[in-house]
């Protein structure tokens, strides 16, 4: 039941934010209004009326660390406390730079933005100098951010997929300039056969291959072995760029994100959401002959006023450093276990048709699923209503999912819940699931 304090916010806020809302993913669509949190500490939240919820949003992916961590903290005060020069150079900037190069296999050099949605446009447009060519082949329900050129087949309603042989470029929203959707190449994810098919016809216009490389936005699916071979093999033949879109899959399941988990070392990459611990701060990098097309070395601009804000920059500094402690993927391994195995057995035990599938720190739930989702389609096929109702029971119970108003979607644990702290998440959500 919505409470008093959340019905009165809500209202207030819609007399002058557009929705309501700041973001319009931010409504939950399990509860019909957004969530209000008073307060966060590690991995918990307290709403307007004090009532604690273990947080399984973790900020979109953004607080890998916890609500709050003292490191963070310290660091984003240390910078405030010297004035926070904003749009200057400064000794952070490098040395973050550094631990990057040090961290993320593919990173020779990079450049800092406020969003992952601008680390890709900058991230493409980057391809797009260096290779002198414009097409981008993108997997079909691969999430890249909110610009107009990867705003396509995402959230395609199953009535418009089109045929898998040749997916619709779907606009994910109105206002999208006609045509841009034409430079995409789109090929269902873990499709082998019709990667290689499309680059027979499409290889020599091709700028780069763009793809979650662990595809959390449908969840977690991972790449099969022969998939992924085969996007190597055929941006190496080509010569096609390959860029891992790591926004949401960077630092969750090891220090150097999906590329070192998987053993595959992209030409680029982005980075978002953890990089910042919290803070608005993204990444694009890679190779150095790649990045040196940016000027003022190159011709290829990326600029920007809040470009590496001190403040973030110095939060991410903070936070990168806290995900090559040792321990740290020890801890988020363990934690992920408890967590995935026990949701799995009481949705089991609860007769409930369902697969729980997450690596590192970030997962999803597929409700009346029976085999893995391996592709946008798949995952399509899942019960949502069943799943909004496992989310608003959940919430009830004070444990707090989020849904994003599409298909199954991505949820996640930060690394300040203890396995103790997990143990009473699946109580919490066994209580959930007897009675949603
Ligand atoms: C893989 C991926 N790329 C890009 C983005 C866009 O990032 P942001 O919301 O910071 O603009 C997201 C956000 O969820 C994402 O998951």
């Amino acid at each position: 039941m919505t409470s008093t304090r959340v019905a009165e916010q809500y209202r207030e806020a819609q007399q002058y934010l557009a929705g309501g809302v700041t973001a319009s993913t931010r409504l939950n669509r399990a509860l019909g209004h957004p969530m209000y949190f008073d307060r966060a500490a590690g991995c918990r939240l307290w709403d307007l009326d004090g009532r604690e919820y273990f947080d399984l949003c973790c900020s979109h992916g953004a607080t890998l660390l916890g609500h709050g961590d003292e490191r963070v903290k310290d660091a984003v005060l240390g910078a405030i406390s010297r004035g926070a020069p904003c749009s200057y150079e400064n000794e952070l900037h490098a040395r973050l730079a550094q631990l990057l190069c040090e961290t993320i296999p593919c990173l020779e050099r990079v450049r800092f933005t406020g969003s992952g949605t601008e680390a890709t446009m900058h991230c493409l447009r980057l391809a797009r100098a260096y290779s002198g060519k414009t097409k981008i082949l993108k997997f079909e329900g691969n999430f890249h951010g909110y610009h107009d050129h990867v705003m396509y087949a995402i959230g395609t309603p199953a009535d418009r997929l089109g045929s898998e042989e040749s997916p619709n470029a779907h606009p994910g929203s109105t206002g999208l300039p006609p045509g841009l959707g034409d430079n995409l190449v789109l090929v269902p994810y873990n499709r082998p056969d019709l990667l290689t098919r499309a680059f027979e016809r499409h290889g020599h216009e091709l700028a780069a291959v763009l793809m979650e490389p662990i595809y959390y936005n449908a969840g977690c699916i991972m790449p099969t072995k022969e998939f992924l071979d085969t996007v190597v093999s055929l941006t190496r033949s080509s010569g096609v760029l390959l860029i891992f879109d790591e926004v949401l899959a960077a630092f969750r399941m090891a220090p150097g994100g999906a590329q070192e988990y998987l053993g595959v070392t992209p030409d680029l990459c982005t980075l978002g959401k953890a990089v910042g611990g919290g803070y608005p701060l993204s990444v694009f990098g890679g190779k150095k002959h790649i990045m040196d097309r940016l000027m003022p070395v190159g011709d290829c601009q990326h600029s920007g006023t809040y470009n590496g804000h001190v403040v973030a920059v110095a939060a991410g500094l903070a936070a990168v450093t806290a995900y090559r402690s040792p321990g740290f993927y020890e801890h988020i391994n363990a934690v992920a276990a408890d967590l995935y195995d026990g949701l799995n057995e009481i949705l089991k035990r609860r007769g409930i048709t369902a697969q729980v599938r997450g690596l590192g720190a970030r997962f999803g739930i597929y409700f009346g699923l029976s085999d893995p989702a391996r592709d946008y389609r798949s995952a399509l096929r899942h019960q949502r209503e069943t799943m909004l109702r496992f989310i608003a029971s959940a919430i009830g119970q004070g444990v707090y999912f989020h849904d994003y108003g599409g298909g199954a979607c991505h949820h996640g644990f930060c690394a300040a819940m203890s396995r103790a702290d997990a143990a009473e998440v699946l109580n919490r959500l066994d209580s959930a699931v007897a009675t949603m």
